[in-house]
């Protein structure tokens, strides 16, 4: 069994999880990022102020700068300053650009800050590096890292993997749902009587354990709709042939009634012929109703099917002692796994027909030849043959075609139907092909284990 819902299931889940994992460690990364750093109209006015304080130191004005500074911290709510740094090396290298990029006082308007700094220390220096403008940062320029890492973590945690988790539980269900939806929605309108319905091309080019529980359901649905109808047609057929007999077994019971002695032993003989036609018509309909419905192995019993062949030709030579059957067999032919009544009777309704229309004095020919892996059996008569339209119908049930015989000869068109579907049940084919110049042609090919 193929396994490609596993696959898509695995595609499903797998993507999604890979899917997760990154969008979970980015988002986090780039949230943490976003938030650690001052924003831009915050850092501008950090620098505004720093350069406002520079004005004041450079033009010296002291009084003032202490003004401003105080008007900043009020305002600001916080501490500000300008400080100067004196940082000279006593040995060593000289504190180059490097150092006073990177290590300060305080830091700088652009740095990243990090979570635990309570409240930092900004520094901007002015244009003598000696001199910084120092301003602890105001509470209203905060970065989000500060209020929002807490929520962002529970976020990126919980909520961001159960969004994304009901993303992919929702793919998965409408994956599945949709052949499930449907098969039920078929499986429901079977019930109801609606045999025409298949699932499968609803499907399209899917091709998974669904498709194949698709197909599975079709052919169930074909089976049953075709025996339903074949169920159907061999009720009405039945109760349609039941009717003539019926009607001469009435007459004749009337007949009986009224006690008119000539007609007596006539009636009564007419009553016994009607009965034995109804109890076969009864009985080959149910047998082909049961062939047709259970399709039975029925390969249980050996057999030699020279025997079988010569029981049935005797019993044809009984019943029409004016034609003559001349047979080609060989000595023996085992059959192991048949069965002898099925056969038997298929083999019965085709001599039988076959010597019907093959006209008095003239001869029937029955041939058994053995293939490699096949018996052929093959019946050929004399009679008018069937028109080709017609040879492939004739194995339907109740189906005649119009011709020679007639009146209380005439079968009911079961004798074919019947031995075709016990053919059938042996593991075998039943054909019909016109002869030259005249006379049909009965193929029966029983299949035959090669070292028999
Ligand atoms: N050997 C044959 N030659 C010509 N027509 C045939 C031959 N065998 C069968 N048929 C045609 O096929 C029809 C079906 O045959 P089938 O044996 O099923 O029914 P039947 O012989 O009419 O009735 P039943 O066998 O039920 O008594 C026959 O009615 C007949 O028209
Ligand atoms: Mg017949």
């Amino acid at each position: 069994m193929k396994r490609g819902l596993l696959w898509k299931l695995y595609a499903i889940v797998g993507v999604g999880t890979v899917v997760l994992l990154y969008l979970l460690s980015f988002l986090s990364a780039y949230t943490q990022e976003r938030m650690s750093y001052l924003s831009e109209a915050h850092q501008q006015q950090l620098d505004a102020y720093a350069q406002q304080a520079q004005r004041l130191y450079l033009a010296d004005d002291s009084d003032g700068l202490a003004q401003w500074l105080t008007h900043i911290q009020q305002t600001e709510n916080t501490w500000a300053a300008v400080v100067k740094s004196d940082l000279d090396a006593l040995a060593g290298g000289e504190l180059n650009d490097y150092f006073y990029q990177y290590y300060g006082i305080g830091r700088g308007i652009q740095w990243k800050l990090h979570p635990w700094m309570d409240q930092p220390m900004m520094e901007i220096d002015f244009i003598d590096p000696n001199v910084h403008f120092l301003i602890a940062l105001p509470e209203r320029m905060r970065p989000g890292i500060f209020e929002y890492l807490e929520l962002t973590h529970w976020a990126m945690k919980i909520i961001l993997p159960l969004v994304l988790l009901l993303a992919i539980a929702l793919l998965l269900y409408r994956h599945i749902s949709a052949p499930l939806r449907q098969l039920n929605d078929a499986t429901r309108a079977f019930s109801h009587g609606r045999f025409e319905v298949r699932v499968r091309k609803l499907m399209g080019n899917r091709s998974d354990e669904f498709t194949e529980l698709a197909m599975t359901f079709d052919k169930m649905a074909e089976r049953i709709s075709e025996l339903i109808t074949s169920q159907r047609q061999l009720i009405a057929d039945l109760s349609h042939e039941l009717r003539t007999p019926l009607a001469r077994l009435d007459i004749a019971l009337e007949k009986l009634k009224i006690g008119e002695a000539v007609d007596h032993d006539n009636a009564v003989a007419r009553v016994e012929r009607e009965s034995v036609e109804i109890r076969k018509l009864v009985e080959d309909t149910l047998t082909l109703a049961w062939l047709e419905n259970e399709r039975p192995a029925l390969q249980e019993e050996d057999l030699d099917l020279v025997d079988l062949i010569d029981v049935v030709i005797d019993d044809a030579r009984f019943e029409f002692p004016d034609r003559t059957i001349e047979t080609q067999l060989p000595d023996r032919a085992p059959l192991p796994k048949s069965n002898h009544r099925a056969l038997g009777q298929a083999l019965e309704n085709i001599v039988r027909n076959g010597m019907r229309y093959t006209p008095a004095g003239a001869t029937l020919e029955v041939s058994l030849s053995v293939n490699s892996n096949s018996y052929q059996i093959d019946i050929k008569d004399q009679g008018p043959g069937v028109l080709e339209e017609h040879l492939e119908k004739i194995f339907q049930p109740f189906y005649r075609v119009d011709n020679a015989r007639s009146g209380d000869d005439s079968g009911f068109g079961l004798g074919l139907a019947l031995a075709k579907r016990q053919v059938l049940a042996i593991g075998g084919e039943i054909q019909a092909n016109n002869r030259l110049p005249k006379g049909l042609m009965m193929t029966i090919s029983l299949p035959r284990p090669a070292n028999q």
